[in-house]
């Protein structure tokens, strides 16, 4: 059983998918590889939109994908409705951030760009963390643990009370698991997403991955990695 804690599955809501065809077509790939539960996160710019229009798009895409799953008989799967936020400047202070945290956690999903984390950006990071107590769960960290320098990435990875999100997918490369590894022994939380946007190029988890990642490092690790994920998003989704 998996929990997907990065997937933009919302029909016509970012760069995911463009149909509600190619959403219910993940669906049903979900449910045949064994997904039980998804954290549904669409891009969110907040110099391209306002964080309100984001939240009335993403609901009715969402009405969308529960009335289209409902005419195709796929069940839909318990999910949380959250965000994939573009760190910016400014975004600190965004009054609806709230609005776009992991429901019943003070965690908000947040993408950074690649490079020098910059004095603005721990400003930002400062502010959210100890005015508002909101904290980033970092999308894509095998991102950066690939094209970061590595002491742009020691400053990311030795980030105060964040979480790790990191594609399931990039277990499979050497490098990036013992960068995995080293984020877990060094007391931080890593959880798994997918990072899926549509059925073809950029596809769910799929069972012949979730085999492949336990071939590679053995099914403890993968059970280690899938029960952590479970066990973060456990109490939003009770
Ligand atoms: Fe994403």
């Amino acid at each position: 059983m998996y929990c997907d804690g990065h997937i933009h599955i919302l029909p016509a809501m970012d760069n995911g998918p463009v149909s509600v065809h190619d959403s219910v077509a993940m669906l049903r790939m979900l449910r045949e590889s064994n997904v039980h539960r998804l954290v549904i996160t669409p891009h969110y710019y907040a110099d391209r939109e306002s964080c309100n229009s984001f939240l009335l798009r993403r609901k009715y895409r969402y009405q969308e994908l529960l009335r289209a799953a409902r005419s195709a008989s796929v069940p839909m799967l318990p999910c949380l409705l959250s965000a994939e936020v573009e760190f910016s400047r400014g975004i600190s202070k965004e009054p609806l951030l709230e609005k776009l945290m992991v429901p019943k956690t003070r965690y908000l999903p947040m993408n950074f760009s690649l490079g020098k984390i910059d004095r603005w950006i721990v400003a930002e990071l400062a502010y959210m963390m100890h005015k508002r107590k909101i904290y980033p769960i970092i999308c894509n960290m095998e991102r950066h643990m690939i094209y970061d320098h590595p002491k742009d990435y020691e400053t990311i990875a030795s980030f105060p009370y964040a979480v790790y999100q990191i594609g399931i997918n990039a277990m499979k490369d050497i490098h990036i698991s013992h960068a995995v590894f080293r984020l877990i022994r060094n007391g931080k939380t890593v959880i798994c997403g997918s990072n899926a946007h549509d059925p073809f190029r950029r596809p769910p988890v799929t069972a012949h991955l979730q085999e492949q990642i336990i071939e590679l490092h053995g099914y403890s690790v993968y059970k280690t990695l899938t029960l952590r994920t479970n066990a973060f998003f456990n109490e939003a989704f009770s």
